[in-house]
This record gives C-alpha cells, sequence and structure tokens, in this order.
C-alpha cells in the first residue's frame, strides 16, 4: 500500500508543477523579473499538500479531478503568495525556503513583494477563466472565489498573519489564542483546500461542512508538527531554517507546552481528523496522507 500512495503522490506533484508552470509562460519585458520571481517560487519542490487535498476531496465525493487540476492549482498559488510574504525581512526575515534561498534574496524585496500580490490575485483570474472556456458553472466559480478569497485574506490566512505579529506585543497570551493564530494562519487554507474539491464535485453543503471540518484538524496537526519541526527537524530535510520561532520571540505550541505535549495534541488532531474521514468513500490515501503528515521529518 505504502508503495501504491507513494507513486500516486508523486504522479499528483508532477501534474501539480506542470500545470503551475503553465501560468507563468508569457514574459514580456517589462513584468519578466517578477514572473520570473513567481515561477521561481511556485515550482520549487514544495509537498503540493493543499491541491493534493482539493484532488482526493473531489474525488472521494465522485468528481471529474482529472479536469480540474488548473483550479486545484489555485490553492498553491496563494499559498505560495503566503510564504514569499511569510519570508521577507519585514516578516520572518527567513533566507531559505525549501531548500533554495527565499524569494527576496534570489530576486530582491520590491520583486518578492509584487510576486506574491500577483499570485494573489491570479486564482481568480484562473477561476474566472475557466467558468468562461465553460469548465465549471457560474455557481461553482463563485463558490470557489467567495471560499478561496474569504480563506486567504483578512479573515483568513492574512488575519492569521496579523495576529502572529500582533501576539509578540501581547502580554497575556493563551491556548486558546495559539488556536485561533494556528486556525487563521493555517487551517483555513487547508480547510478550503478540502471544501475545493467537494465544490468541484458538486456535493452538497453538508458534505463541504465535513471536508472543512477534517481541514481544521488536519491544520491544527500541521502547524504543531512545523512548530515541533522548527526545534527538531534539520536544514537538509525542511529545506528552511530551523530556530526561526525562537530567533523570533515567536509563542509556538513547543514554546508553550513543552515537545511532548505538543506531540500529543498534534496526535490527538491527527486522530480526529481520521474519524471525520470516516465519512467519506474510497479515503484510503487521504488516511495514508493524513498520518504522513503526523510524521513527517518536512
Ligand atoms: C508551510 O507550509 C507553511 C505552513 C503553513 C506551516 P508547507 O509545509 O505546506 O510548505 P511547502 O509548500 O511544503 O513548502
Ligand atoms: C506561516 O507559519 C504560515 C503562513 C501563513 C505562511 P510559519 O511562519 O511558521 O511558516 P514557515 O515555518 O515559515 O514555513
Ligand atoms: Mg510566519
Ligand atoms: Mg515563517
Ligand atoms: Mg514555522
Amino acid at each position: 500500500m505504502q508503495e501504491i500512495y507513494a507513486t500516486q503522490i508523486q504522479k499528483y506533484q508532477e501534474k501539480i508543477k506542470d500545470t503551475l508552470h503553465s501560468f507563468t509562460k508569457q514574459k514580456e519585458f517589462y513584468k519578466k523579473e517578477v514572473m520570473q520571481a513567481m515561477e521561481y517560487s511556485i515550482l520549487s519542490p514544495g509537498k503540493r499538500i493543499r491541491p493534493i487535498l482539493a484532488i482526493e476531496f473531489c474525488k472521494m465525493c465522485g468528481g471529474d479531478y482529472e479536469n480540474f487540476y488548473e483550479i486545484v492549482c489555485c490553492i498553491e498559488l496563494i499559498h505560495c503568495f503566503s510564504l514569499i510574504h511569510d519570508d521577507l525581512p519585514c516578516m520572518d526575515d527567513d533566507d531559505y525556503r525549501r531548500g533554495m534561498p527565499s524569494c527576496h534574496k534570489k530576486f530582491g524585496e520590491a520583486e518578492a513583494l509584487l510576486a506574491g500580490d500577483a499570485l494573489n490575485t491570479l486564482p481568480f483570474e484562473i477561476i474566472a477563466n475557466e467558468y468562461k472556456i465553460g469548465k465549471i458553472s457560474a455557481e461553482i466559480a463563485i463558490k470557489l472565489i467567495g471560499e478561496i478569497s474569504n480563506a486567504a485574506g483578512i479573515n483568513g490566512m492574512i488575519g492569521g498573519q496579523a495576529f502572529d505579529m500582533y501576539s509578540l506585543k501581547m502580554k497575556h497570551f493563551d491556548v486558546q489564542n495559539l488556536n485561533l493564530l494556528h486556525e487563521l494562519k493555517t487551517c483555513r487554507l487547508l480547510e478550503t483546500a478540502c471544501a475545493m474539491g467537494c465544490i468541484l464535485a458538486n456535493a452538497d453543503d453538508k458534505k463541504i461542512e465535513e471536508a472543512k471540518a477534517f481541514g481544521k484538524k488536519l491544520g491544527y496537526a500541521f502547524q504543531i508538527v512545523d512548530d515541533i519541526l522548527d526545534v527538531e527537524g534539520s536544514f537538509d530535510d525542511l529545506g528552511k531554517p530551523i530556530g526561526s520561532d525562537k530567533e523570533n520571540g515567536k509563542i509556538t505550541y513547543v514554546s508553550m507546552v513543552g515537545l511532548d505535549k505538543a506531540k500529543d495534541a498534534a496526535r490527538h488532531q491527527t486522530l480526529e481528523a481520521l474519524k471525520i474521514l470516516e465519512g467519506f468513500d474510497n479515503n484510503e490515501l487521504m488516511v495514508d496522507l493524513t498520518l504522513d503528515l503526523l510524521n513527517r521529518k518536512k
């Protein structure tokens, strides 16, 4: 089973990379550098968890996922935008991402800023175009645009990044605050990735809510593991600096409750996520992926 799982994940990753590449083909002279910065970031070796979640939820809900690569890649574009800006000197000030110099190190801050901006709007252009060429209905297009903009914006990931900064100024920051921070900066994009798959498969609202509930649990586990890896991981595996959180004075699960309790919390959230998956047919790959993300080294 493990072999089938790994082969399938690799297949998805290759198709996702090809699709992402198709978005940055035209590089007229005036936008060439920013386009190169976008391309550099989106083609770098990420895990592609978010589009894979969208594909798998589409599949589990009986949808024709092969038709929707452009759309599922939209959530990866938003994610890449968040990473480029997250690494900027005014944010986490990290020099490496996915084993390569971060976007601003390679192209300069202004180019990285604009590359992030461009990746934040491109998804909406792509979705509108998929409607125009008849791949999705207007209703599905609007649902997708609503979900993605809400999850990425001030009520979602960007709000979470704002909270991440503001948390440094708070005198009393408790576990509830930390959970809300994780919910916004990390869970929301993962929830939306799952919801996108269901929407593309024309699933009903109940199924969409279940998918989001799964994404939320997965997201909590995912960010706790990210915080653990910032302490226990290696640069070679992770491709990003270790100890960045401590250096920036960030409050994380590990700094708040210690490594052992953080690991317990990640396991607990993963088990909760697995329970929700039981409500979906053909969930074998998703079960493996959920467990894999708990035990990941990168
Ligand atoms: C990193 O996300 C940022 C977080 C939300 C913790 P990933 O761990 O999914 O990063 P890539 O896409 O694989 O590089
Ligand atoms: C960032 O969390 C989440 C985003 C919205 C980008 P981190 O700052 O911990 O992510 P990494 O560790 O730099 O990938
Ligand atoms: Mg950060
Ligand atoms: Mg960071
Ligand atoms: Mg981190």
